[in-house]
């Protein structure tokens, strides 16, 4: 990370996991190893912890996410959550385009590119998710596939509307596998995510957008990974959902380099 130009973030993606009570337990023993750190820090629960998430982290340096909305907001959409609904509440950010939403439940860059509007358009703000397969890896296609998706994700975005999204980017090959990127294959593809920045819009922008890298970051990695320059942070799975290590990357993201 550059830390003259970029606070890092570091979020945690709880994905379908924890109960009300699991969520309160695993907040209640966070909120006391996140005070005072040179980094922000966000968790993105289950719909279903989002209230007593948020009641629990007032007044505390927890910001609080979801992991999807819709891109309407409200009508016939059964099951789906609009991000009216979650402004209401005061989540105040939402991971969106996530490659497990991609996979599973067909979410393509032109939904996202929707989701992101109108996230935006509530006052919400947004963690776009972008990355290549394996198969795409090993084609050597992995800038075309990650231009794609930039391109359309942000496809009718002012540049204003740019500080309030963040770009995760996760190879879906590192994502649960305990196979992470190394820390040279994941800055090579941050800094590309940068220069697309400054291609679809300006320097300046750039310059100032937070790209996290997300993919089995864990307690051992988080501190090589983030140490690269083109990295200010990382979006992390598994090792958000438990207190010790999302405490240490915490920690490696908030010592000053
Ligand atoms: P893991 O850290 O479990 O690999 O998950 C990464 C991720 O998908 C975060 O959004």
């Amino acid at each position: 990370m550059n830390n003259t130009i970029r606070k890092p973030i570091i979020a945690g993606n709880w994905k379908m996991n924890n109960t009300i009570k699991d969520s309160e337990t695993l907040i209640n023993n966070l909120i006391p190893l996140t005070k005072n750190k040179n980094c922000d820090i966000i968790i993105c629960v289950p719909f279903t912890s989002l209230e007593r998430a948020i009641n629990l982290t007032k007044d505390t340096d927890i910001k609080i996410g979801a992991q999807n909305c819709h891109f309407e907001n409200s009508g016939a959409f059964t099951g789906e959550i609009s991000p009216t609904m979650l402004a209401e509440m005061g989540v105040e950010y939402v991971i969106i385009g996530h490659s497990e939403r991609r996979q599973y439940f067909a979410e393509t860059d032109t939904i996202v590119n929707k989701k992101i509007k109108s996230a935006i358009s509530n006052n919400l703000k947004t963690i776009l998710c972008v990355g290549e397969s394996l198969e795409e890896r090993e084609k050597n296609i992995t800038e075309k596939v990650v231009f794609k998706q930039l391109e359309l994700s942000l496809s009718n975005i002012e540049e204003k509307c740019l500080n309030n999204i963040i770009i995760a980017y996760e190879p879906i090959w590192a994502i649960g596998t305990g196979k992470t990127a190394t820390s040279t294959q994941a800055n090579d593809v941050c800094k590309f995510i940068r220069s697309t920045i400054l291609k679809l819009y300006s320097k300046e922008s750039a310059d100032k957008m937070i790209i996290q890298y997300g993919g089995s970051m864990n307690s051992t990695n988080a501190s090589e990974l983030i140490s690269e320059k083109d990295i200010d942070g990382g979006l992390i799975g598994g090792a958000s959902l438990k207190v010790s290590d999302f405490s240490i990357i915490i920690n490696a993201a908030s010592t000053p380099m």
